[in-house]
């Protein structure tokens, strides 16, 4: 209603100041009071409504009365009401500690191992497990844990992992041809290996490699939820192949279509902005090349959103804030521009909405995933996101394209199993499922670049995904 009556006000060329909102909409018909006092004013509405004009407004008419105690939702209550519906469960933003000498690099490292190794301890497979040091001396099965210092192949075609622990490390191998084979390993991931012995103790011929991976009889418990999240990444406002047209039409959508009534929040993972100086040569292919003035754009198209919606924001590395993961909320001086019903998050999120564990994560480790085995590819995120998922990491590969920040916490360890998994970065669209988990690649509203066309990259732009939080319900809606 509230935002009805704003409406009406505005075609008829007046603003209303919040707390004469307030009381105006307390009025049981706050139309007819309008209306009324048209009727009987000469001097009509004025520019902008105060208080002070709203309580001689409802003086004119006598059968208005002020009802106290009603409940009405204000700004400040939809704020508090959505507050509640909203925690933020895993953020770097305002804790980052790093300065990023070899200590820290260190406490991150043995974050990450110590994190994983209790997740691999509760498999079953892996109950036993022994201490590199302590498998060295054993003749007999070995079950270890460790992290992987260096994966390679051997002229011969097997695999050679060399692994390490907090003491001590050792060389796996991995036979070409044994059901181990199959599973792609990647550097400084953290798994369990279950071998025998070789080399009085120098070896491990592997038998199988476990991963942590997630519980397979997960999936979402049903909630009396009806409300919608709907995912949207990869914006680039900025660029002169944002498809600006596209963009305010599922704006306009999000406004007034019926599909779109029960949206309450807007996921948006990263690359708000096309930024600049990200690749060679940006500069020929941007459209506003300040990025401070990408963002006020993006802000002004972004008041068009419902108020009853909450956006969540996270940055992508075109976003103006530092390019290592994980990535902090972009700042004041940006946010500032912004409504008060955006928040800002940091890249990766951990964020709960209405009970749903939801994780947000930009995706630009998916460059290394793709780079690291030939089975990868740009064009099916959706099965890196997998990968993630069982190795319980979402950037494993250290020193590729990824830039990681050394935190005394490894924040892109994936401690809590997320009901929603939200990646863009690839500007690729895909909705699918792992062991329950509904993972979504969120498209882009970005058309093909110079750059994507040098790299034989095609986008797969303007989709939006949206969620029912209660039922898992999804769909798709494509605009063109
Ligand atoms: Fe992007």
């Amino acid at each position: 209603m509230r935002r009805q009556v704003l409406e009406i006000l505005s075609q008829r060329g007046t603003l209303i100041e919040p707390d004469a909102a307030d009381l105006l909409c307390m009025q049981p018909n706050p139309l007819k009071v309008i209306d009324g006092f048209l009727s009987v004013s000469k001097k009509g509405l004025p520019m902008v409504l105060t208080r002070k004009n709203m309580e001689e407004i409802l003086s004119f008419g006598s059968t208005v009365q002020e009802i106290p105690n009603i409940n009405v939702i204000t700004k400040d209550t939809a704020e508090r009401e959505r507050n509640y519906a909203v925690t933020i469960k895993k953020d770097i933003t305002g804790m980052s500690t790093c300065i990023g000498d070899i200590a820290d690099f260190m406490k991150l490292f043995q974050d990450r191992y110590r994190s994983i190794k209790r997740m691999l301890l509760r498999r079953r497979e892996l109950q036993g497990s022994v201490s590199i040091a302590k498998a060295k001396k054993l003749e007999r099965e070995i079950k270890i844990i460790g992290m992987v210092s260096s994966a390679r192949t051997t002229k011969n075609g097997h695999r050679i992992i060399s692994l390490e622990d907090e003491d001590d490390s050792i060389t796996v191998l991995v036979l070409k041809g044994s059901p181990a084979f199959n599973d792609v390993v990647v550097n400084d991931e953290v798994i369990g290996i279950i071998g025998n012995t070789a080399k009085r103790g120098e070896m491990i011929v592997a038998k199988e490699v476990v991963r942590p991976d997630i519980p397979i009889n997960g999936g979402l418990r049903r909630s009396d939820s009806d409300s919608w999240a709907v995912f949207v990444g990869d914006i680039h406002v900025g660029s002169n192949t944002f498809l600006e047209n596209q963009w305010r039409s599922f704006l306009e959508w999000l406004k007034t279509a019926e599909e779109a009534q029960d949206v309450k929040y807007l996921v948006m993972p990263g690359d708000l902005v096309d930024g600049i100086g990200i690749y060679p040569d940006q500069e020929d292919e941007l459209l506003i090349d300040d990025v401070y003035r990408q963002y006020e754009v993006l802000a002004e198209q972004l008041k068009d959103v419902r108020d009853d919606i909450l956006i969540l924001a996270s940055p992508g590395n075109h976003d103006a804030v530092r390019l290592a993961e994980p990535q902090p909320a972009l700042p004041k001086s940006i946010s500032c521009n912004f409504d008060s019903n955006i928040r800002m998050v940091g890249n990766p999120a951990m964020v709960e909405i209405e009970g749903r564990q939801v994780l947000i994560y930009h995706g630009r480790s998916i460059d290394d995933w793709v780079g690291a085995a030939p089975g990868f590819s740009y064009e099916r995120p959706l099965e890196i996101m997998k990968e993630m998922l069982r190795r319980r990491h979402l950037a494993p590969i250290y020193g590729e394209k990824t830039a990681i920040a050394p935190e005394q916490k490894d924040y892109l360890v994936i401690d809590e199993v997320p009901d929603i998994f939200v990646t863009g970065h690839v500007h690729a669209a895909g909705l699918g499922d792992y062991r329950g988990v509904i993972m979504i690649n969120a498209s882009t509203w970005q058309d093909q670049t110079l750059f994507q066309k040098m790299h034989n990259h095609t986008p797969d732009p303007c989709k939006a995904f949206m969620i029912q939080l209660g039922s898992g319900k999804a769909k798709m809606v494509k605009f063109t």
